[in-house]
Parts: structure tokens; sequence; C-alpha cells
């Protein structure tokens, strides 16, 4: 049941329109501000929880968004609501018109994300993320994954903010562990092993986790995506390229993709910023058209489906059916719409198991 109502008024400053999406440990919901207009509210489904634990657990993300870094979501104020099942800690932030990373990749059919397309919102990201790596002592997210990437779309084309900076580590170990549930697939064998050690390379490997899969439709190392975190931190599996999943990605990207996603901490990139300087340096050299052709290979063992470890982002993969790219030309399909609650509840990772 949801914590909140349509209509609702929240301290006499917003009221409720309606619920954008849940999460492990919340709900947001898009409210209108008396004075400032629409927001995104975020409402912690533990009850009792204070304010001030919730801004203490915010304090990353409130130093961030001072910076107003068009690629990270602003923080505005966080406070507490009585609701019918007892008094619940909120907060709110910039309500992103657009939905998750997940969506805008889904909103592509059948097709691929186009590289260049790909490689723009990975470089939003990238810089968003840097930033934040360059603070110090560095902030750390802790919990890069499709869902906590907003895409927004202006004059510019999309827009990605990052979203929840480091709040999986603040909010409290159950939380940390019911995040991960949905997460394994982003998380470094290092992260996995010692979750409580937030690290600047963890984030990392999350981003390319996160590109291999906008890239190829496909998580990197699938065996560890689908099994508990434990022989997940210990599969040495060989990554699969993602040039070797979808033919037309270049040997720059292949490589950045690559170094991300090392098992070894000391050959990854150190911080987002120096993955960040080889994404701006692409492209190297155009790519020969013909080359954009996706490799036919042998569909890879799906995984169990009742782990429900990484939840619809399994599931909505379309691992079995090779997708042809599209022309640059090719728009998303959803683009500038803003979808539903179902649509964007139905792409979480959260409700598939
Ligand atoms: N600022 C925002 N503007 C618009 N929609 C948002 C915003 N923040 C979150 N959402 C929507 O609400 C959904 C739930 O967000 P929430 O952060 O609770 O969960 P999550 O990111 O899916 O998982 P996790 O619990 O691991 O963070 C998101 O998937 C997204 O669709
Ligand atoms: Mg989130």
């Amino acid at each position: 049941m949801a914590l909140l109502s349509v209509g609702q008024v929240i301290r006499d400053t917003y009221t409720v329109e309606r619920l954008l999406g849940r999460g492990a440990f919340a709900e947001v919901y898009r409210v209108e501000h008396r004075y400032l207009g629409r927001q995104a509210m975020k409402v912690f489904r533990q009850e009792g929880m204070s304010a001030e634990q919730v801004r203490d657990a915010l304090g990353e993300a409130m130093l961030l968004s001072r910076l107003g870094h068009p690629n990270i979501v602003r923080v505005f104020e966080a406070n507490t609501v009585e609701a019918d099942s007892g008094v619940h800690a909120y907060f709110t932030m910039e309500y992103v018109n657009g939905g998750t990373l997940t969506g805008f990749r889904l909103s592509f059919g059948e097709a691929f994300v186009p590289i260049p397309v790909a490689v723009d919102v990975m470089r939003q990201v990238a810089r968003g993320l840097a930033v934040a790596h360059r603070e110090s002592p560095p902030i750390v997210h802790r919990d890069i994954t499709p869902q906590n990437i907003l895409v927004g779309y202006d004059r510019d084309g999309p827009r990605a903010r990052i979203s929840d900076f480091g709040l999986a580590r603040k909010v409290s170990a159950l939380t940390l562990l019911a995040s991960s549930q949905g997460t394994i697939a982003f998380m470094a064998p290092e992260t996995l092993l010692h979750p409580h050690l937030a690290s600047v390379p963890g984030d990392v490997w999350a981003l390319g986790a996160v590109f291999y899969l906008l890239l190829t439709d496909e998580f990197p190392y699938p065996r560890r995506a689908a099994g508990d975190p434990i022989t997940a931190a210990w599969d040495t599996t060989a990554l699969v390229p993602p040039n070797q999943v979808r033919y037309a990605v270049d040997d720059l990207l292949n490589a950045i993709i690559v170094r991300a996603l090392s098992f070894d901490t000391a050959t990854r990139y150190p911080s987002a910023a120096e993955m960040l300087a080889d994404l701006e340096a692409w492209p190297a050299r155009p790519n020969p058209p013909h080359q954009d052709r996706p490799r036919h290979v042998p569909p890879q063992d799906p995984p169990p489906a009742d782990t429900g470890s990484t939840g619809t982002e399994h599931a909505d993969t379309g691992r079995d059916s090779r997708r042809a790219d599209t022309p640059r030309t090719d728009r998303p399909r959803q683009r500038g719409r803003e979808p539903g609650p179902a649509g964007e509840i139905a792409a979480g990772k959260n409700t598939g198991g």
C-alpha cells in the first residue's frame, strides 16, 4: 500500500500528485510545492526514522547539491510526514521529467541505443561522478545503477542526472542488503566482499557495468549478476568484451569498458575523472557503417527466474533476441514523453521478484 495518497497536503507545503516509483526502501512521489512548483519527494518506508537521521544520511548529497552540477540531482530539504502507517521521514529533490536510464534504454525497443547517444549519456554521468570523486575527501556514490540515473530532456537532448548520492551507505545495514539484492551486477568484486567499504574504484566498476548494459543490452559477467553476492564476488569468469556482443563498439569504447570492469583495482581507472578523460577523447576514428551489425552469438544461459537478484533489469534485457543497430537518426519511441507510474514501476528492479 502506498504511504501517501494523491491530493494529500504535507506540512501545508506539498500536494501529492502521483507515485513515481518504488525502490528497496522508499517510495518516490511527484509533489507540487506551494511556492516552488514541481518536485520529487522520497519517503522512507521504515517507520520512525527521524528528520535528523535523514539529514545526516543526506550530508553528501546536500554538499554536492550546493555545487549545482547539471548531472547531479539537487536535494532541497528533509523532514517527516505523518501517514496512516506512522511517522515517515522524507526528503525532496528536483523532479526529473523523463524516467530512469532503464526506461531510457528500453524506450529504444528492439534497437540498440545508438552508440553516440550512449556515449553522450555516459559522459554526463561520468562528469557528475567525477565532481564527487574530486571532493576532499572523495564522495563515493556507492549505488550507481541504471535506476539511480535519471534521464530528462532539454533543448540539447537527453540530460542524465545521478540521484541518491551516498544514500545506500548511510541509511542502514538492512537497507544496504535490500539494495544490494537488486544491484549485484553493478557491484565490484571487492565491494561484494566488503559491502561497508565504499570506494571510488567501486563506483568506476558500476559506471563500466552501466555502460556495458547500455551498449549491449546485456550484463557484463552475467553469471555473477544472476548469483548471490558471495558466489559473485569469487567468480572470475572472463569478461565477454562488449564488441563481441555488438560489433559496432569500437576499440576505444571497448578498452574503456574493459578497463572499468577490471577485477584488479590497480588496473581499473582510479576514479571517474580518468574514465571521463577517455570518454571525452571518443571518437578516436569513425567506424565504417558496415561494422554496425550485431554479431550472431548463441544465447547464454538465462538467469534463474526465481532469484530476483537483479529484478526486472534481467527480465527486460532481451538477452535471447539480438537487436539490430539503428541509424543515428533513429529516435527513442518515447522521447519527450513522461512515462506513467506503471511504466516506471514495471521498469524498476524491485517488482520483478
Ligand atoms: N528526482 C526524481 N524525479 C523523477 N522520478 C524519480 C526521482 N527520483 C526517483 N524517481 C523515480 O522513483 C523510482 C524509485 O526511486 P528509488 O530511489 O526509491 O528506487 P530505486 O532507485 O529504483 O532503487 P533503490 O532503492 O536501490 O535506490 C525511480 O526508479 C524513478 O522512477
Ligand atoms: Mg534510487
